[in-house]
């Protein structure tokens, strides 16, 4: 079972972006995760293209960026030329989510979608088979810090059961209040990329972090 650890971008020292990737780049990461929030959909703002395109030349890792963003179809390319290789959307955010998960596949980066926690699960029932990857959100969209929503182990089962079904390559994420003591059980749930940010950054030494995450 593909183990992914992919962490966020929001919970690093802003002050030195490149010691950031080079962190990352030296983990056994192999994505890092770009929060991007505009404000409206999230009532917090992180960054936009400048912050990718720096991270871009200096991350040796999938670049997984995550949209919280109203209109994410008016943005799939700039983010794709910033060197996204998944862009994950809200569905919450779109009319049409087809036509966005084909408008991110035409500019030949992967595709999530996602959802906040108080959505139901089989809304995306519809749309499995055309993801690379769901994200799963276990804390509501928004900041960085929050604490791990239990009942999203029931969720993750749902999800599960249904990819089982439709389409068992796509991949399964989790972002919010991932940590070394819930990753085991996270991983054991059938979940194939852990996001985390305090965890990871907050760490005395993250590179062992990541690789206790992995190996938990
Ligand atoms: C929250 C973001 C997360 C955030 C996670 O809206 O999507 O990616 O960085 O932060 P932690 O791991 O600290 O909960
Ligand atoms: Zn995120």
């Amino acid at each position: 079972m593909t183990r992914i650890i992919s962490p966020s971008l929001l919970a690093a020292d802003f002050g030195n972006l490149k010691a950031a990737c080079e962190l990352i780049n030296a983990s056994e990461a192999e994505w890092f995760h770009i929060d991007v929030m505009d404000g409206t959909f999230v009532p917090n703002i992180s960054f936009g293209f400048p912050v990718l395109e720096a991270i871009q030349k200096h991350c040796t890792k999938l670049i997984d960026v995550h949209l919280m963003i109203v209109h994410p179809e008016k943005y799939v390319k700039r983010f794709a030329e910033g060197g996204a290789g998944m862009i994950t959307f809200h569905f919450e955010t779109v009319e049409n989510p087809s036509e966005v998960i084909a408008q991110i596949r035409a500019e030949g980066v992967k595709v999530g979608i996602t959802i906040n926690p108080d959505v139901a699960v089989e809304v995306l029932e519809p749309y499995i088979d055309q993801v690379d990857m769901v994200l799963l959100m276990t804390v509501f969209a928004g900041y960085g810090g929050q604490k791990f929503i239990e009942e999203s182990y029931q969720r993750i089962a749902t999800l599960k059961e249904i990819i089982d079904r439709k389409n068992p390559d796509c991949l399964i994420q989790v972002d919010g209040g991932v940590n070394d003591k819930n990753a085991p059980k996270l991983f054991a749930s059938g979940v194939n990329v852990l996001v985390a940010g305090s965890a990871v950054f907050n760490a005395p030494d993250p590179i062992e972090m990541v690789h206790r995450m992995l190996k938990s």
